[in-house]
């Protein structure tokens, strides 16, 4: 089973980003971290980041026919991409929405989710653990269980 992981714009500085709101781990531990508890359930990730819009709906048609289900931390496009929320329409594969903060204990600007209705469901508010919580909605939704 291969899993896609996207991540949009500005998670690239996480480590040094908000380390209050972000926590101090980088894309890179997180993905290392992904990583290993992925080969342990015989999962193949692959973890992808862009700053651009275009591009994070470009992955998205890709992932069409390559990958099983995608995890997707959209960051700021989360609450204005319409891009975004039609690219996931149009894939037709599972794709989970994933937060870091709780975008909900936050400005109310990150209340409003235009990707959320159109994702198989949101993960939001664990930190580095909103990532393997990801994996495992991603493994289990495909797998069909329960
Ligand atoms: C974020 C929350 C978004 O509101 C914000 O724009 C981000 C990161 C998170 O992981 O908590 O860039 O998606």
């Amino acid at each position: 089973m291969r899993i896609l992981f996207l991540n949009g714009p500005n998670l690239n500085l996480l480590g040094t980003r908000q380390p209050e709101v972000y926590g101090r781990l980088t894309l890179a531990d997180l993905e290392a971290m992904i990583r290993r508890r992925a080969e342990a359930a015989e999962v193949i990730v692959e973890f992808r980041q862009s700053n651009h819009e275009g591009q994070l709906v470009d992955w998205l048609h890709e992932a069409r026919g390559q990958f099983a289900a995608v995890v997707l931390n959209a960051g700021a496009y989360t609450h204005t991409s319409v891009a975004l929320r039609d690219a996931i329409t149009a894939i037709e594969i599972p794709v989970i929405e994933i937060h870091l903060s709780n975008v909900h204990a936050r400005e109310e600007f990150r209340h409003q989710s235009m990707i959320a209705p159109v994702c198989r469901g949101q993960i939001t508010g664990f930190g580095a653990v909103s990532y393997f919580l990801g994996l495992e909605a991603a493994v289990l939704l495909v797998e069909g269980t329960p």
